[in-house]
């Protein structure tokens, strides 16, 4: 079960998409920036961990994890950040980041490199899954986190990582699916998986790719005695993806609503002390 506070956070921050909740001087603002394979999300709370204003821009700057196009980078950050603190009235000064399981330093440093370049006094850096753990409370089990890119995944044993993995799997493969069976380009595909229209269709051609993650995710986890898995993440959206895991794993497999907003919002719950504006 998806506990009420968490699924009214997590509804919160899709409004706050659209939507601005005034911040009077002095309120005190923490910001998370995650920075994906397919998506740069960022997050704004306000008092009682409440989002106040959230910016999504769709890019493609990192692969498997890997940041590529380390300017388009700062550029999409600096953009989602001037969005939010003209939306606000304030300047965003500070944020936390996340980033795969197992990153290397050097490629950690490179994500917060790109978010100060951007403006942002980096706070705290965490791993994807933990951050995503800090919205889903798990205490124990896993959390998966599939992205465009990659799927990472964290064991928690009594609230505390004690096992996590990253693969390159996520919905850029679905998109590959997708471009081989009808002829489309990247694009197209893309836009072809997320029209409701198409959802029987595309449910049906990325089973095997789902398939595959669930191969995956199932190599990591076992011998580990996972009685629980959540699954986060933009593909996760795909009606039905937590049944083909579920068959796979032989555990139970839950999603929360708004999985792709999982990862961002647990960023910024993140935040250690954060500004006021
Ligand atoms: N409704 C949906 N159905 C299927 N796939 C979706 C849906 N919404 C988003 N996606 C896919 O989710 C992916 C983006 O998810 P997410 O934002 O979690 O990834 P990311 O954080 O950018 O990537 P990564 O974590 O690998 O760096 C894209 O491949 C996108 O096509
Ligand atoms: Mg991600």
């Amino acid at each position: 079960m998806v506990a009420d506070n968490t699924v009214d956070a997590l509804r919160r921050t899709v409004s706050a998409l659209r939507c601005t909740t005034p911040v009077p001087p002095g309120t005190p603002l923490r910001c998370g920036v995650d920075l994906g394979t397919a998506s740069i999300i960022e997050v704004v709370l306000g008092p009682d961990d409440r989002p106040v204003a959230c910016e999504m821009e769709l890019c493609d700057v990192a692969r498997d994890g890997l940041v590529v196009d380390y300017m388009g980078a700062i550029e999409v950050v600096q953009r989602l950040t001037h969005r939010l603190g003209t939306r606000l009235g304030t300047e965003l000064k500070a944020a936390a980041i996340a980033v795969p399981p197992g990153t290397s330093r050097a490629n950690a440093n490179t994500h917060r490199h790109i978010v100060e370049a951007a403006g942002l006094e980096v706070l705290a850096s965490l791993d994807e899954p933990t951050a995503a753990n800090s919205v889903l409370g798990l205490v124990n089990g896993a959390v998966v986190d599939i992205g465009g890119g990659t799927t990472g995944l964290s064991v928690f044993e009594d609230g505390a990582v004690v096992y996590e993995a990253d693969e390159a799997t996520g919905g850029t493969h679905m998109n590959l699916v997708l471009m081989g069976r009808y002829g489309l380009t990247f694009e197209a595909a893309e836009r072809f998986k997320l029209d409701p229209a198409h959802a029987a269709e595309v449910r049906a051609a990325t089973r095997p790719v789902a398939e595959k993650m669930a191969t995956i995710v199932g190599r990591h986890i076992a011998g580990r005695g996972i009685e629980e898995v959540w699954l986060v993440g933009g593909p996760v959206t795909q009606e039905g993806i937590e049944d083909i895991f579920a068959e796979r794993l032989g555990v139970p497999v839950r999603k929360p609503p708004h999985p792709m907003m999982v990862t961002p919002l647990g960023i910024a719950l993140n935040v250690p002390g954060g500004q006021t504006c």
